[in-house]
Parts: structure tokens; sequence; C-alpha cells
């Protein structure tokens, strides 16, 4: 029989990636902390509907990427594709727009899309995001751009932060209008921007294929027919990205792949790939029905993240190494370097101490401490340097 595969585009993640993956998250949650967000725990599955009347119905990751099934109840449900929808669901059912003035919510886990699986895009990826509900000031834009670009400071990536602002229910219409207008006499699209160019114009900006990108060179661009209210908006966070020296490119055909954005569109790029995105979606609690409330947020992809991430450094392995009967006093000397923060293992495999040693070496030790019946009747150890080979005898387990 043969053995039971990982599914593919679902990843597993051990060792050094694990550590990666920890320490991107480790670093997000600082920050969330240090801007006073909370976190929001929420299920994997939601009703599929959620997705279709927020991400749109006619966006890739709606009609192409999500994995939808029915439950036994015939309910349709999908993966979470993404967890702004989930924000939104739970912030409207559980009232919490009522119970605070604004909220400030992170958010970290699966998500699932049914994309060709290659290097930073899985069929199961992580995100770990941020939405910020109640807000309207672009300085709330600003805090948010201003958070991931510590991230990014702190990851050590190199990073191009581009923005753009692609309008309001008020100014996007007329140049939606101008838009597909001049895409009626565009000849040689490819076969999805044929079907976008009517239904989500928008997005024909945004394709990845070079004709496309060629064919569209001179289409207008938002920029241009903004209203007053986004376009004040959008300059006062260029003005506060300017006053603290937050280094950005205006993209005018940034126009992110789902429907939900209003305002202010942002996208943090390393070598073409996408490793954060985010916007301010002004509409979309009302349209599922909540209040009417400004927002913004942005998820960023733990896993393309790694890709360029090193590891930390490691703090030193102490390992214990015993002779003979003294496995207790082994088990002890753990104990008490466990107690003062020590990062411990017990070497219980190998049956002599030049075997127990090797092991030590194997598993990355930068100490060993040795006991044996001699050591333990002189009441000493034996501290051994792993890399200098060095030894010498100690008292006081303190003094390591
Ligand atoms: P998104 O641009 O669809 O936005 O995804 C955000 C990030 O998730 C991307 O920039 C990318 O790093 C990562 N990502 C997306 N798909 C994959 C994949 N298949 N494999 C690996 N990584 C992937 C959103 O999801 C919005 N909810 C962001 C947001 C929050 N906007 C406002 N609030």
């Amino acid at each position: 029989m043969e053995n039971i595969k990982a599914i593919r585009g679902f990843d597993d993640v051990f060792f050094e990636e694990a550590k990666k993956f920890r320490f991107i998250t480790n670093t997000f949650r600082e920050l969330f902390r240090i801007y006073n967000f909370e976190e929001i725990i929420l299920p994997i599955v939601e009703y599929k509907e959620l997705f279709d009347r927020s991400v749109g119905e006619i966006t890739d990751i709606v009609q192409k990427e999500m994995f939808v099934f029915e439950d036994k109840s015939k309910r349709v449900l999908a993966l979470r594709p993404e967890g702004t929808a989930g924000v939104v669901r739970s912030v409207i059912e559980n009232g919490l727009l009522y119970k605070k003035p604004f909220l400030k919510l992170f958010y970290e886990g699966p998500m699932f899309r049914y994309e060709r699986p290659q290097s930073g895009r899985k069929r199961q990826f992580h995100q770990i995001g941020c939405e910020v509900l109640g807000l309207e000031d672009p300085a709330s834009d600003f805090e948010v751009i201003k958070l991931c670009f510590e991230a990014f400071k702190m990851l050590n990536i190199d990073i191009t932060l581009e923005i753009n602002s692609i309008g309001c229910p008020v100014c996007r219409p007329s140049y939606r209008e101008a838009l597909t207008s001049y895409l009626t006499n565009v000849e040689g699209l490819c076969k999805d921007c044929e079907e976008r160019r009517f239904k989500n114009p928008l997005r024909v900006l945004d394709c990845k294929v070079e004709t496309c990108k060629d064919l569209t060179k001179e289409a207008p661009v938002m920029l241009d027919y903004l209203c007053e209210d986004c376009s004040n908006h959008y300059k006062s966070l260029k003005t506060y990205l300017d006053t603290f020296n937050i280094p950005y490119k205006e993209n005018p055909r940034l126009v992110r792949g789902l429907d939900y954005y209003t305002k202010t569109v942002f996208e943090f790029i390393k070598d073409g790939l996408t490793l954060l995105a985010g916007g301010r979606y002004d509409n979309l609690i009302e349209s599922l029905g909540g209040p009417k409330t400004p927002a913004i947020g942005f998820a960023a992809g733990i896993e393309r993240l790694m890709l360029f991430t090193e590891a930390k450094s490691e703090e030193p392995l102490y390992t214990v190494v015993y002779i003979e009967d003294t496995k207790l006093e082994a088990i002890k000397v753990a104990n008490e370097l466990r107690k003062n923060g020590k990062r411990v293992e017990i070497i219980l495999k190998g049956s002599n101490l030049k075997k127990k040693l090797e092991i030590a070496d194997k598993i990355g030790a930068s100490f060993a401490i040795i006991i044996g019946p001699d050591e333990l009747k002189k009441g000493i150890y034996i501290l051994k340097n792993m890399f200098t080979k060095e030894q010498k005898e100690i008292k006081n387990l303190g003094d390591i």
C-alpha cells in the first residue's frame, strides 16, 4: 500500500521553517501589542455567501479559488480565503461596534485558495493581519502602514511600498465609465480580461498578462477622477508618509483583487511578489448589514515573508550527559538549569559517554554538563564547551 501524502499545496512546516514562521508572527504580535490591537480568533469555515458578498462575485478568489463544499445539512460552506470578511461578520453579529468607540483587531491563521502552488503560493497559506473599524481619519491609514513598515524593518526585509486610491461610490462610477469606454476600443485582451472589461473593469489594470499590460498602458487612471473627499484623504495620507519618512511609490494601476476596497490601497512588494497588502473598505460593514462604519486593514502572507526571512540565531542548548547510575542527578541538574531559564536536553539515548556526547553534538548542543560517579562524589560537574572542546570543573550550577 502506498503511503499517504499531504495534499498538493498544503505544506508541512517544521524545523528552521517553523522557527521563521514564529519569528514572523511574534514580530507582528509585538507590533500589534504596542499599537494597542486586540486579538480576534475566528472560524476557518464560513457560509460561502459571506465571501460572495464581501470579496465579490466577479473576483478570481470567489470565481476560481475557493474551497466550497456542502455539509450534511446541505449548507454551502467555504474554507475562508481571507480574514477580513470573517472579522466583519463577527463584529456585526456580536455587536462589537456598539461596545467600543472603535475597534482594532488582529488575527492570524490558515487561509485557503485553490491556486497553482509554487514558491510563496500555497493552497493552504497563513496570514497575519489586522482590521481597524470605526476610524475614517487618514492618520489611521498612516498608522496601519507605519506598523507594516516597522515589521519589515524588524524582519530585516528591504521592501517597496506601493500606494494608490481607488476612490469611492461617489467618484468611481464616472471613472469606471471612462475606463470601460476606453477598454471597449481595445482589442486583443486575454480571455479573462474580455470578461472583466464590462463586469469588473478595474481588474483589467491588474492583469499580469504582458499583452494586457501593454494594451492598457494609456488607460485612464482613478487618481484623475477622485472626488474632493477621496483626493483630500489621499493627500493627507501622503503628507503623513512624507513627514515620517516612509518611502513609497505611487502606483495608479494598483487596484487589488478584492471588491470591498475604497480610497487607500497599498501593497508591500519584494522582487515582484506582494508580501503584504491591504486597504480601506468604508462600505463593507454596511453592505453586510452593519452600521455605516469606515475601516482599514491589511494581511501579510507568512509563507511569502518566510522566503525573505532569516530565522533568528538560537539561544545556546545545554545538554546533560550522565554516566552509569547518575541519571537521577542528571534529571535534577536539568530541572535546576531550566528553572534558571536555560534551554536544556538530557541525553537519554546512547549507551556510553562517548556516544552520548556524539548525540549531544548532533542535536546542536553548545555545552554538555557531564556527570559521573566520581564527579558526584566530589560534588562537581564538568562543563564542556562543545565548540572549543574545552572542559572545566564547576561546583555551582548557578555559575553556568
Ligand atoms: P490579499 O492581497 O488577497 O488581501 O492577501 C494578502 C496577502 O496574503 C498577499 O499579499 C500574500 O502575501 C498572501 N497570500 C495571498 N494568497 C496567497 C497564497 N495562495 N499563498 C501564499 N500567500 C498568499 C487579503 O487577503 C485582504 N483580506 C487583506 C486586507 C485586510 N485588506 C483589508 N484588511
